[in-house]
């Protein structure tokens, strides 16, 4: 029998269904409850709203899993490739051989952009921060490709969309720092897997041979696993949001770059490592920092530290701290920064207010490290997330598109001024 929740209020009962997920999550569905009685919920930040059914990433946050398709984190990033797991995130299932080969063929044929991005491109001032030019440049591709406009096209022009958006993203992303820099864009070398090619893009200079290290490359597609999709978040939500208005794929993902951009959230990663530095040119006194992120009188928070479903660990920072350790040594790096953040991770776990309030490094702690052993320089790592999460975003959208999600419209509860008279200027 299925369950049901009763609320009562004003000496009414309502009577409502419980939805139960496959992992036997329950949620109250209150889909009807205003129609029935004229009251709605609320939850500022959507703290315990679930805005979706979806069957893409199953996260427990008080148990630290996360598994893409059914698939754990863990040994995706052990054994798994970035591309065959975004075709897991988007089409649902590990593609088979001649399946991951035309999908990875696809997305190679259209790695090139229009020349005219190009012009769009020398519009932005060097001083342009690279997330904002990537989140102009991809939704830039309306205007490339128009049929792109109506996204219940059928399905092969969705498909395109798909493999255009996973093919030009590491071009225009490269290219976002190329113009931060002042130096002219390289294109893509198809001869290249996708990370490598992504590396060539950033890092080749004119006339000038670059070979890629294999141990940057394969570092790089552990980190874009483990940023592939991460269920409801708020640049997500953004996505499938702007997309439920039957927004284009390329505007829903230039929305979900935006909110990316964020400090509390992709733009963390960047935060954590100013945070580092700022703290080494401190003096290295960690215990003043702690004592800054506990103030509520001081806005400064721990970067890197807590997160809004985790509540026990985050288990893309495990792997990541492992993965830290081995590139850093690999690499032969020796990063003092690495030591500042080990002392504070340190010392914030035995923490009570970190304690008491589940605060535990989130994915963006590390990962800024790695990124910087890499060579990649530090406005370009929100950039990184993004391009690991495209896979994710292109699955949400795909996902709330098939399931025909109405628009998304929130409800709100009214808290201003009651209905009063207009004054004329002359006689306030
Ligand atoms: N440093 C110090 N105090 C903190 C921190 C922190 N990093 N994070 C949360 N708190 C405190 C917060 O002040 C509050 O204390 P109190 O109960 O006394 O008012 C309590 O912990 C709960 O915090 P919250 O802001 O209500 O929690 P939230 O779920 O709304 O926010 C968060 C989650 C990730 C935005 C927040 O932990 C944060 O700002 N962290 C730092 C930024 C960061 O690292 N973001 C990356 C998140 S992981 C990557 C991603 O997926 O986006």
């Amino acid at each position: 029998m299925s369950k049901t929740a009763e609320l009562s209020i004003d000496g009414k009962t309502y009577t409502l269904p419980v939805f139960t997920g496959t992992e036997n999550e329950m949620a109250i569905d209150i889909g009807k409850l205003r129609d029935q009685s004229g009251i709605v919920t609320l939850d500022p930040g959507y703290k315990n709203t679930g805005a979706t059914t979806s069957a893409i990433t199953y996260l427990d946050g008080d148990n630290g899993i996360l598994r893409y398709r059914g698939y754990s984190i863990e040994e995706l990033a052990e054994k798994s490739t970035f591309i065959e797991v975004a075709y897991l995130l988007i089409f649902g299932e590990l593609p088979g051989k001649d399946q991951l080969q035309r999908f990875r063929n696809d997305i190679k044929t259209h790695t090139l952009v229009h020349e005219d991005v190009k012009k769009i491109l020398d519009g932005f001032p060097s001083t342009a921060h690279p997330m904002g030019v990537l989140a102009s440049l991809f939704c830039s591709q309306t205007a490339f490709y128009p049929e792109s406009l109506d996204p219940n096209r059928a399905s092969e022009g969705v498909y395109m969309s798909i493999i255009r958006s996973m093919a030009k993203m590491p071009t225009f992303a490269a290219w976002a720092y190329k113009n931060a820099i002042g130096h002219p864009v390289n294109y893509p070398d198809n001869s290249l897997e996708y990370c490598s090619r992504f590396m060539k893009m950033m890092f080749a200079l004119p006339a000038e041979p670059y070979v890629v290290d294999p141990v940057i490359s394969s570092a790089i597609d552990k980190l874009l696993i483990l940023h592939a999709d991460h269920e409801q978040n708020c640049s997500t939500s953004t996505v499938r949001m702007v997309g439920s208005s039957q927004a284009s794929i390329y505007s829903s993902i230039s929305a979900g770059i935006n909110a990316l951009w964020g400090p509390l959230h992709g733009g963390a990663n960047q935060e954590v490592i100013v945070m580092l530095e700022a703290i080494a040119k401190d003096g290295g006194n960690i215990d003043k920092w702690i004592a800054k992120a506990k103030d509520k009188n001081d806005p400064f928070r721990l970067m890197g530290f807590g997160h809004r479903v985790y509540k026990n660990f985050d288990p893309r920072a495990k792997i990541i701290k492992k993965a830290a350790d081995d590139v850093l040594g690999k690499l032969g790096v020796k990063d003092p920064i690495l030591d500042i953040a080990r002392n504070l991770e340190d010392i914030a776990l035995r923490d009570s207010y970190f304690i008491e309030r589940k605060l535990y490094p989130n994915v963006d702690f590390y990962s800024g490290i790695i990124y910087r052993a890499l060579g990649i320089p530090v406005e370009m790592f929100t950039v990184m997330f993004a391009i690991g999460r495209l896979p994710g975003w292109i699955a949400q959208w795909k996902e709330m598109r098939e399931n025909k999600e109405p628009i998304g419209r929130p409800r709100q509860i009214y808290t201003g001024q009651k209905e009063r008279q207009y004054v004329p200027i002359t006689k306030r």
